[in-house]
């Protein structure tokens, strides 16, 4: 395993010249520098005597909605402000580049669809999706009665956000591609997240498992980082630029 040298992305980018299948797995990490607050750095204002991982559960939907939709209406507001930033363009880029690209992301905010990227998995669902808490269908548009959640036009149940909530599982069809993409890919890089919420986090080990070289970019250490090749500590907003401009050269 090699660490947080930046003598390492000449190594770095001749490993990824020399293969074809990329896989990339983004957490909120790649979206940090676009001004989104992620999950496990503390909150700041309004929302900071709750912790986000204890919002984002079914049980919290079903003890508190309102508290949970008037988040995600926050969430909604700070993320339709927010732009894509250099890493976003920098795995825009990365797809053209290489014949086998796919992006797995656990991000619910459209930027990586925003800054240009087509192949996507999202994991987690789209936060500007809105569905039907008790007939899980999705649902466009609703009579605006001041409900808080609104309420669903064809059975009166519950609005939610369309997002995947900690216990909840992923949709099978979904999952099924991720873990493709993992085991069939030749490079695989871990960007922005905390490696530590299945099954996303279980994705690198599949890479790795199939002889993948797996490259891990994080501002802090993970558990990934003593398992990953190549762990490298930064700004996934300044590394991946300088990655992909290496090999544009
Ligand atoms: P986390 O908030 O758990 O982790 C963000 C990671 O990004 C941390 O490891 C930070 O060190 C790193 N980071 C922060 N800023 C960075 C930067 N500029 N460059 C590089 N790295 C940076 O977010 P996720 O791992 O995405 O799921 O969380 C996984 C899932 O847990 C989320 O999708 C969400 C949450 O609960 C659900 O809601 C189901």
């Amino acid at each position: 395993m090699h660490t947080s040298n930046p003598d390492l992305i000449p190594e770095i980018i001749e490993i990824l010249r020399s293969n074809n299948r990329v896989t990339v797995l983004t957490g909120a990490g790649i979206s940090a520098e676009s001004g989104v607050p992620t999950f496990r750095d503390a909150q700041t204002g309004l929302w900071s005597k709750f912790q986000p991982t204890e919002l984002a559960t079914p049980q919290a939907f079903r003890q508190n909605p309102k508290l949970v939709w008037e988040w995600y209406t926050w969430r909604r507001e700070i993320i339709k402000k927010a732009l894509p930033n250099p890493a976003h363009f920098a795995l825009a880029e990365m797809e053209k580049l290489f014949p086998e690209f796919v992006l797995i992301t656990q991000n619910v905010d459209r930027l990586h669809r925003i800054a240009g990227n087509e192949r996507i998995i999202e994991l987690h669902g789209d936060i500007f999706r809105t569905k039907c808490s008790v007939e899980n269908i999705a649902v466009k548009d609703w009579p605006d009665k001041g409900d808080i959640p609104p309420l669903c036009p064809h059975c009166g149940g519950m609005l939610r956000p369309d997002v995947v909530w900690f216990g909840e599982s992923l949709p099978a069809r979904i999952l099924e591609a991720a873990w493709e993409a993992a085991s069939s890919c030749q490079v695989f890089l871990a960007i922005g997240t905390s490696s530590v919420v299945e099954p996303a986090a279980s994705l690198p080990i599949v890479a790795l498992h199939n002889s993948a070289v797996v490259i891990e970019i994080n501002s802090q250490d993970t558990p990934l980082s003593g398992i990953a090749n190549y762990s490298l500590k930064g700004a996934a907003g300044d590394i991946l630029p300088r990655l992909v401009s290496g090999l544009n050269r």
